[in-house]
């Protein structure tokens, strides 16, 4: 049987992991937005791209129209503000908590047995809202990051030693923000650690560059921030899920007291199956990269104190 998608959220984050969900075949798209006629426009102008692009995907493009999201196996959730240049992904807090919070609402009445990949801002935090609100198991709500993150930082090891994307891996740990936790040393190429293959000025000017992925793009795009290699990150999610691939991928899960940090969401590898969050993989931390996870918790852990106060 064919598996089902839906993709809240018709900007530009959204349109494309529809497309690539398509593309890839995936599942059959559900693409619902507030808007009025966008996700119908986008979902039929993917749908005229099909015969070129030699799919049988279904796209469909709603208004608000959450029926036709039921029983969706997997949910990409990228609904929310952006941020504009100079702003940081925490200033998107009081908005987007509103909107995570009603959307994921809509989508657990009607698609109760779905996997929710959560892409909107500020990510770690947005997670808890959707964990909260629709009362999944922690294994059937994640976070969209680390893949992103950790691609990013591949594209940028593979310019700087002129080799295919494809011999590149790396892990990037922690929250989506100023605090994510690039491992240059679980960081190769050709399975050979970057360590061996830069000088640390190197490895820490690729690093810097990684934490700053984000707004380099928003300080270049003015009107928004990155889109295509956030759907991707997001489509490669949903498709070790939608295939029970059992892929280790940095996500944002919640822990339960792995790496010591208890009732968070914060960036993990994880093993994604079927069931989403099949198991969380604890790899050994040396002493600072430890603390530099902590850090990066605290800073998600001020962020959901941040929303109980907005909150009440
Ligand atoms: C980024 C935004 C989407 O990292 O968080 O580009």
């Amino acid at each position: 049987m064919r598996k089902k998608a839906t993709v809240i959220g018709a900007g530009n984050v959204g349109a494309t992991a529809a497309m690539r969900l398509a593309e890839k075949e995936l599942a059959d798209v559900v693409l619902l937005d507030v808007l009025e006629g966008v996700p119908a426009g986008k979902a039929l102008d993917l749908t005229e791209a099909a015969p070129i692009e030699k799919h049988d995907a279904k796209i469909i493009g709603v208004t608000g129209d959450y029926a036709q999201a039921r029983d969706s196996d997997i949910v990409i959730i990228t609904a929310g503000i952006p941020r504009k240049p100079g702003m940081s992904r925490d200033d998107l807090l009081s908005t987007n908590m509103g909107i995570m919070s009603s959307v994921t609402r809509e989508v657990a009445a009607v698609a109760p047995e779905a996997v929710l990949i959560i892409v909107s801002n500020p990510l770690d935090a947005m997670c808890h809202v959707a964990y909260e609100v629709s009362g999944f198991p922690r294994n059937r709500v994640m976070g969209m990051a680390g893949v992103l993150d950790s691609a990013r930082f591949r594209a940028f090891i593979a310019m700087e030693l002129g080799v295919s994307v494809e011999n590149t891996h790396a892990f990037v740990l922690g929250g989506h923000g100023d605090t994510m936790v690039p491992l240059p040393r679980y960081s190769t190429v050709a399975g050979i650690p970057i360590t061996e293959l830069m000088s640390k000025e190197r490895i820490d000017a690729l690093v810097e560059r990684t934490r700053n992925g984000g707004a380099e793009i928003v300080g270049l795009l003015k009107t928004g921030s990155a889109y295509y290699a956030p759907a991707s990150a997001a489509v490669e999610m949903a498709e070790a899920i939608l295939k029970d691939k059992n892929k280790i991928l940095p996500c944002a899960a919640f822990l339960d007291g792995e790496y010591g940090i208890k009732d968070l969401f914060i960036g993990v590898p994880v093993k994604l199956g079927e069931n989403g969050v099949e198991e969380i993989v604890e790899i050994q931390l040396t002493d600072s990269e430890k603390e530099a996870l902590e850090h990066s918790a605290d800073a998600v852990r001020k962020l959901v104190e941040d929303m109980e106060r907005l909150k009440s």
